[in-house]
């Protein structure tokens, strides 16, 4: 298969993680007769620094014409980057709106899973880590507080900012039937986040949720609310399969699911639309403390390649290459420093690309 990609490696940690990605998607083709082509775009602070925009329509038009984006990380040190005196439409993460919107990704699919092997790095308490987790946030991502509009003014004297977050059914049909339809290539369970005792967008959620469910009659659903959800999060997160929930919310509980899994390095994304084209990218930040020190961790960004062979390629045998590679350096006691613990062995982000490349 000859597959194009559009490779935006972005700021921070970004550069390094892809690169790293890279280089296990070429000995994929090498092993199963696959060709990558890859042409690099700027995107984020990279891209301000460049064109003074953080993202150009010539960037869009060409990511448009890939059959997928791999995506590293945008933005910088939020108080001392010169990014963020930027206004807001020209700072970094405005690229990644944009990007998310012109592409019509509106389902993020966020994968949080405890390795047998990383239950010491896991924060929770140890009959709580043993029951292992399993679960996959299902996000939308082109809706809700992202893409309402907001202002900030004076009035009568006093500084006063507004944020819109507006859904309509359809938007919510159409990320709940992803939801649904992915529960059933798993353990058929969601459960789907809002805020329905205060939003009027989570009753409106709420409703066509369960319109959408009397599709499923396999599917268990039940409906939580986002607070009660960040708790169960850390009480009892066995109970999770699919967690289905708009933008805003789902960007705190995937960085709290995340960290459960001993590391936000850990945790890999896909970005799609109606289509079987996809945005690929580790759900966590460009790191700037840890920059060009060659200290990430690469796996969220590599499991992220795994999930665009699977879901845009439909190259299943070769995702599960990957993962096994992942899960196989883990076993045998490789860390990076983020999931390092005692009676491991600590390697570098590209020492760890290595090690998983040589087990593909
Ligand atoms: C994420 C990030 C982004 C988001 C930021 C960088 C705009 O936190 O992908 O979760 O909030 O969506
Ligand atoms: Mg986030």
């Amino acid at each position: 298969m000859n597959c194009n990609i559009a490779v935006i490696k972005g700021d921070g940690i970004g550069p390094e993680v892809v690169t790293q990605a890279m280089k296990i998607l070429d000995a994929v083709g090498e092993k199963y007769g696959h060709t990558f082509n890859y042409e690099q775009l700027l995107m984020g602070g990279c891209s301000i620094d460049v064109h003074g925009v953080p993202l150009t329509d010539e960037a869009v038009a060409r990511a448009k014409a890939s059959d997928a984006v791999l995506l590293g990380s945008i933005g910088g040190n939020t108080s001392t980057s010169p990014w963020y005196k930027l206004p807001p439409e020209k700072r970094p993460e405005a690229g990644l709106l944009k990007i998310r919107k012109e592409l019509g990704l509106f389902a993020n699919l966020r994968p949080a899973y405890l390795y047998e092997q990383l239950k010491a790095a896991c924060p929770l308490k140890e009959e709580i880590a043993n029951k292992g987790f399993d679960m996959m946030i299902m996000r939308e991502l082109t809706g809700g507080l992202y893409f309402g509009s907001r202002k900030t003014e004076e009035i009568d004297g006093v500084m006063t900012a507004v944020d819109t977050l507006t859904y309509n059914e359809n938007e919510i049909r159409r990320i709940a039937i992803k939801g649904f339809d992915i529960a059933m290539k798993r353990r058929k369970k969601v459960t789907s986040v809002d805020k329905a005792n205060v939003l009027d967008s989570s009753r409106l959620w709420r409703k066509i949720v369960e319109e959408v469910a009397k599709d499923y009659p396999e599917v268990t659903y039940e409906h939580m609310l986002v607070d009660n959800c960040a708790m169960q999060l850390v009480k009892d997160p066995a109970q999770f399969d699919v967690v289905l929930t708009e933008n805003m919310f789902g960007d705190i509980l995937s960085d709290e699911a995340s960290m459960i899994t001993g590391s936000i390095g850990m945790l890999a994304s896909a970005s799609l639309n109606e289509t079987k084209f996809g945005m690929y990218e580790p759900s966590g930040g460009s790191a700037p403390d840890i920059a060009g020190q060659n200290k990430a961790n690469p796996i969220a960004t590599i499991l992220s390649a795994a999930m665009m062979l699977r879901y845009t390629f439909d190259l299943d045998k070769e995702a599960d290459a990957i993962e096994h590679a992942v899960k196989q350096v883990l076993i045998e006691g490789y860390r990076t420093c983020d999931i390092v613990s005692e009676g491991t062995t600590l390697v570098a982000c590209d020492e760890m690309g290595d090690l998983i490349k040589q087990r593909i």
